[in-house]
């Protein structure tokens, strides 16, 4: 993997500081390039040859690292104007400029020349897939986001008292629309660090939360949580949220290494708050990630597309059927992907073949359930002390806050 950069700070300086790089993955061994035409993800620029229709333009990151173009009108007429107070938003990119590429091309290739078949999650969320799971946090049947903003709602003094946090970083910010009642609620808060791989989503909402919030510096990290995250120098104590449940779309070997690396970034006085999806009926939870209306779906097939863009893969995505299923034993839920018929799908970009028999299933995402002595004890193997933890009315859902042993 290649260099972490300094991030400049909000004036332009840099600090002449490396970012901590907490976990680096192993450079991963040179196999055929990428597919030229057939890379439009994270918004670099696809062959013009083939250029793939273009998503709005918040799909497309101002190279400049800002996204000015996007912001409301009422802004962009202030900034016209000279208008002197308008937050600063940064958008900085810590993946080397090939790792998307490089991972998606080693994960596609472990994952579908294993047995059983399967995709890390993190693969979905592309423009539409960050719109998808936005449209799953409104569902009925997806109570997770409504309980865990319930908590957020409720309790979001108690943490700013809690931490006295002046940073702000949020793992796997998608929206960051829960995190609002944190925004609000830390009233000595400095700066706002939401890290993501959805350039959409974060920019999208570094955007509006920089416009609302002058006096804040904002600054977005497109970076993978579980490899190498480094964050910007910003004054402590820092908070680090992790919330939606993401953390239970990790394995349990990953949770560790990745609490582990979380453990690292934090010093004395820091705080994480973490959001976890219970333990419960298991009817409500597989509605949860089965919908009516089937969205859920959509989402899950959103990875084939993903690799069809990317990797010039043919996988028809009406071929396949997305199932939800509870494992009662590793309490997790898995979501799939199972082939209507045998079939084979190539994939131009890694000169691949890939059976599938009918029935065959594809994991494309695990969601684990938790109980709080369960949590208590991953927490504590990473050198973190659970200090509290709330739970929405009807304790479907646990919000947890830890601090550095
Ligand atoms: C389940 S959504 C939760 C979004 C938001 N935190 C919430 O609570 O609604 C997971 C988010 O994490 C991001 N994500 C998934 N894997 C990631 C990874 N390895 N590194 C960084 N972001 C990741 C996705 O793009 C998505 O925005």
């Amino acid at each position: 993997m290649g260099r972490h950069p300094v991030v400049p700070d909000p004036a332009g300086r840099r600090h002449g500081r490396r970012l901590r790089a907490v976990r680096r993955r192993p450079a991963l061994a040179g196999g055929p390039r990428p597919h030229p035409a057939l890379r439009e993800r994270y918004g670099r620029a696809a062959h013009p040859a083939r250029a793939p229709r273009r998503g709005p333009a918040r799909d497309r990151p101002d190279p400049r690292g800002h996204g000015r173009g996007r912001l409301p009108l009422r802004l962009r007429l202030r900034l016209a104007e000279g208008a002197p107070h308008v937050s600063p938003f940064r958008l900085t990119r810590t993946l080397p400029e090939d790792a998307t590429d490089a991972a998606l091309r080693a994960d596609v290739l472990t994952g579908l020349t294993s047995t059983p078949k399967s995709l890390p999650p993190k693969w979905f969320y592309d423009a539409r897939g960050s719109e998808l799971f936005e449209e799953i946090t409104a569902l009925p049947e997806y109570y997770p986001t409504r309980a865990e903003r319930e908590i957020l709602a409720g309790r979001a003094g108690e943490i700013a008292a809690a931490t006295g946090a002046r940073t702000l970083v949020e793992l796997g910010s998608g929206s960051s629309e829960k995190t609002r009642h944190l925004l609000d609620a830390l009233t000595g808060l400095a700066a706002y660090v939401p890290v993501d791989v959805s350039v959409s989503a974060l920019t999208g909402a570094g955007e509006a939360i920089a416009a609302e919030r002058p006096d804040l510096h904002v600054h977005a990290l497109l970076a993978d949580f579980t490899d190498g995250l480094a964050l910007p120098d910003t004054p402590g104590p820092r908070l680090v949220a992790f919330l939606g449940g993401t953390i239970g779309n990790l394995l349990p070997a990953e949770r560790a290494a990745f609490l582990t690396s979380v453990r690292a970034l934090l010093s004395s006085g820091d705080a994480l708050l973490l959001g976890t999806d219970l333990v419960k009926d298991e009817r409500v939870l597989v509605r949860a990630y089965d919908d009516a209306a089937g969205v859920t779906a959509a989402f899950d097939k959103n990875v084939l597309a993903v690799i069809n863009r990317e990797l010039g893969a043919d996988f028809a995505p009406a071929a396949f059927d997305h199932v939800a299923v509870w494992d009662a034993e590793r309490e997790w839920i898995e979501m799939r992907l199972r082939a209507r018929t045998a079939q084979t799908v190539k994939i131009q970009a890694l000169d691949l073949a890939v059976e599938f028999a009918a029935g065959e299933e594809l994991r494309t995402e695990v969601s684990a359930k938790f109980r709080r002595e369960g949590v208590r004890a991953e927490l504590s193997a990473a050198g973190l002390d659970l200090t509290h933890w709330w739970t929405d009315g009807e304790g479907r859902f646990a919000l947890s806050l830890s601090r550095v042993r």
